[in-house]
């Protein structure tokens, strides 16, 4: 295969101040595309402004030979992302790729999360996705060409205790993106899912020692393969981390069929649960058009 590389693309990445959004940036930068380096700035709690780490990045950049503007809009509200989205129109004329990565922490138990932890988590991760992707796509839809990578993250693919804001915010970008993948498809506008594991601020508290070898970097050739106009993929999702990328998957079994004309009681259920839960056959649909086909083929 060619050289991944992004001769004359722009590329916006969120939260590009530190962390993932960092290395994304960095190497995204090295293989030539002129980059959007956003950052709020604040704390891994969300709270809180500073241009500094979005500053520093675009230095970083420009240091090893790359092109680069700073940006310190909020992601979480619409005026933020269009002010973004802005950003690489004034400094580029075009806006190729967005990674939306920028995003915090506000951890406690379910039956403990207040209100704000619960809308500050949502509108920067789910929100802020929307308000810097809308205005991007009707710009990639015009110029026919266009890559989306957002982050989402196992505590939302699988779970995980104390993080029912994020894992629902995160979980929701799959959707995001797999709309954006089919109502893209035909503009060349790709869109796919990364869920990173890796040291950061955000992590290296949890992850302890465990998280050493577990570098940001090892993250970021997925994120610029998958934005990179090289890359065929659209609506896939990844699990990266540590050197391992790995796919992730929502798949459809063929299930339990009642007898025609009959009416599944709960009992039915009940009854079927081996047949419903199994997992042969299965596919895994590219819209909720194929689900409908596969499930006319089982009827048939
Ligand atoms: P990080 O805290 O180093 O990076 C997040 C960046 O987003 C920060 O620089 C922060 O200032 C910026 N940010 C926060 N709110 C913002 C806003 N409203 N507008 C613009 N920028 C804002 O943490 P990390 O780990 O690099 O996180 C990057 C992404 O990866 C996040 O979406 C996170 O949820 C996700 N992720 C990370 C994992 C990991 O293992 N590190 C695991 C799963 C997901």
């Amino acid at each position: 295969m060619s050289d991944v590389t992004f001769d004359n693309r722009v590329a916006i990445v969120t939260g590009a101040g530190g962390g993932l959004g960092r290395c994304h940036a960095l190497l995204l930068a090295e293989r030539g595309a002129r980059v959007v380096v956003n950052d709020l700035g604040g704390s891994a709690a969300g709270e809180g402004a500073d241009s500094t780490p979005a500053d520093k990045v675009v230095k970083e950049i420009e240091a090893a030979g790359g092109i680069a503007v700073a940006n310190h809009d909020s992601v979480a509200t619409p005026e933020g992302g269009a002010a973004i989205v802005q950003s690489a129109l004034d400094a580029f004329g075009q806006v190729d790729v967005v990674v939306n990565n920028a995003g915090f922490l506000r951890d406690q138990s379910f039956a403990k999360m207040t209100q704000e932890a619960i809308d500050g988590v949502i509108d920067v991760h789910l929100k802020g996705a929307f308000h810097v992707s809308r205005p991007a796509f009707a710009l990639m839809k015009e110029q026919g060409f266009g890559r989306f990578v957002h982050t989402a993250s196992a505590a939302g693919v699988f779970g995980n205790f104390g993080q029912a804001n994020y894992g629902g915010a995160k979980m929701g970008l799959l959707g995001l993106s797999n709309v954006i993948a089919v109502e893209g498809a035909k503009y060349d506008i790709r869109s796919n899912v990364v869920a990173p594991i890796a040291k950061t601020r955000l992590t290296e508290e949890l992850m302890g020692a465990m998280a050493d070898g577990l570098l940001p970097e090892h993250v970021s050739g997925l994120v610029a393969y998958l934005a990179s106009p090289q890359c065929e993929l659209t609506h896939e999702v990844f699990s990266v981390g540590g050197g391992r990328i790995a796919r992730i998957f929502v798949g459809l079994t063929p299930g339990w069929l009642a007898e025609k004309g009959h009416v599944p009681t709960p009992e039915d259920v009940a009854a079927n649960l081996d047949a419903i839960r199994s997992v042969d056959g299965y596919i895994i649909p590219d819209s909720a058009t194929d689900e409908m086909k596969f499930a006319a083929a089982v009827f048939r």
